[in-house]
């Protein structure tokens, strides 16, 4: 049996805090964090649980944070060269970089080369758990899953479903589409920490059969998820409406075909009125909020007060390469900066919330990860509180919690993230080389 155990201040949530109020979140500024083979063993105040560790190796990191690894509930690991592209909206931005960067994905040394970038950004974020789009091709979906087994990392991800409105080379059919999904569910689904999910790119770009296809594919696997973008850009949700003119609106499509319920994650949602995210909340789907993307690509602004009065449970994410950034810290600033707009402050907690058991839950993942309960797999970040000259000036000024959380949403970088640990094995140490096994 290996133990470890860190002692350095510890945060993580147990519910929302716009509900949990204080109980929601737990909090100790001198905390001891128990590990045992790859699961916490315990999380507490140090001066509770020293007098047990006897003969434990303590690893002492003074001035540090640990919190549970983040979970980035919307994310394109194909756009990692796309990142930052200047000038356009959605519709125009697909077909002007996003696609001819997918095109390069039939290609599987490419699409290995690439998820490994895409993993040491998600770790060196202290990102330890995503819900991936991959792109049409399958053999990009097996490099991402290949890859991420051989980190051990617990992610989810999928081919990308398009039979239309997309060009050559970058569309399936509704059969192929079929077929590929199916062998990459029986292939990945359950190894290690992989899971699937089934995912048509957004309404534009797959017919009525492809989306029935989406459909029949997620009712026959009770363990799949649902991935797709909806309600993001006034353009898009215009040409969904010419090609679904039987839908009384965007989710309705996707209503009609089976592909909204429990296990579903909505990218966007951003121009959805209160019907809309009332009939999510009852049917138990998530959005996923994606403030980097929404300001970038100019999508909007998605109202997380509207979303929380409905009911409807949102997570965050990063967008890549819509998002300008991996790190779900950032993606807490951002969330900030669109609540702002709004008259609406974003209560820190509550957005430390939406980067870790938010997403956790949204993507069915919280009975293993999202916090640093005990029984849970050992996924933990160690922020460096003092990272940069500016940092360590403002978090030795700051007197509560919430204050040293907003900081570090609106001032961190991946600078921030020391060490990101994999079920207790270290994973990324800033600034170091860590090996992935083979
Ligand atoms: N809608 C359809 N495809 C995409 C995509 O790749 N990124 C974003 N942000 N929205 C989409
Ligand atoms: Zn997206």
């Amino acid at each position: 049996m290996s133990r470890q155990a860190y002692r350095a201040a510890l945060l993580h949530m147990l519910d929302d805090p716009s509900r949990g109020g204080a109980d929601a979140h737990a909090y100790h500024p001198d905390g001891l964090l128990v590990v045992e083979d790859g699961h916490v063993a315990a999380f507490g105040a140090y001066a509770d649980l020293a007098p047990g560790l006897a003969g434990t190796e303590v690893t002492e990191l003074p001035g540090r944070l640990i919190t549970p690894g983040f979970v980035d509930a919307h994310v394109h690991y194909p756009q990692v060269d796309v990142i930052a592209a200047w000038g356009t909206q959605l519709l125009d931005w697909l077909n002007t970089h996003t696609f001819p960067a997918e095109q390069a994905f039939a290609d599987r040394s490419h699409a290995d080369a690439v998820a490994q970038v895409f993993l040491d950004q998600l770790l060196a974020n202290g990102t330890t758990s995503a819900l991936a789009f991959c792109t049409v091709h399958k053999t990009s979906a097996e490099a991402l899953f290949d890859a991420a087994l051989g980190r051990n990392m617990r992610l989810i991800a999928g081919k990308v479903l398009m039979d239309r409105e997309a060009p050559f080379g970058l569309t399936d059919t509704v059969e192929t589409g079929r077929q590929d999904t199916e062998l990459l569910i029986r292939a990945y689904r359950g190894r290690g920490r992989l899971g699937y999910a089934v995912t048509p790119r957004f309404a534009v770009t797959s017919t009525d059969a492809q989306l029935a296809m989406a459909g029949e594919v997620l009712a026959a696997h009770p363990d799949v998820l649902l991935q797709t973008h909806m309600s993001e850009n006034v353009a898009e949700i215009a040409r969904a409406g010419e090609l679904f003119p039987w839908a009384r609106d965007y989710l309705d499509v996707y209503d009609r075909f089976g592909l909204v319920g429990p296990r579903t994650v909505l990218a966007h949602c951003v121009h959805c009125d209160d019907g809309v995210m009332g009939r999510m909340a009852k049917a138990g789907a998530s959005a996923a909020f994606c403030p980097s993307s929404n300001l970038l690509l100019g999508s909007g602004l998605f109202s997380l007060k509207r979303a929380c009065a409905c009911g409807m449970s949102t997570a965050l994410g990063t967008d890549v390469g819509g998002g300008g950034s991996f790190s779900l810290l950032q993606m807490m600033g951002e969330a900030y900066k669109v609540g702002q707009l709004q008259g609406d402050n974003l209560d820190p907690l509550h957005a430390f919330y939406l980067g870790t058991l938010a997403g956790a839950k949204a993507l069915h993942i919280d009975s293993r990860v999202g916090n640093l309960a005990p029984g849970k797999e050992a996924d933990f970040v160690v922020l460096d509180l003092a990272a940069t000259p500016l940092l360590a000036r403002r978090t030795a000024r700051t007197r509560t919690l919430a204050e040293t959380l907003f900081v570090l949403a609106v001032l961190a970088d991946d600078r921030v993230v020391e060490r990101t640990y994999l079920m207790g094995k270290l994973a990324h140490q800033r600034g170091l080389a860590v090996a992935a096994d083979a």
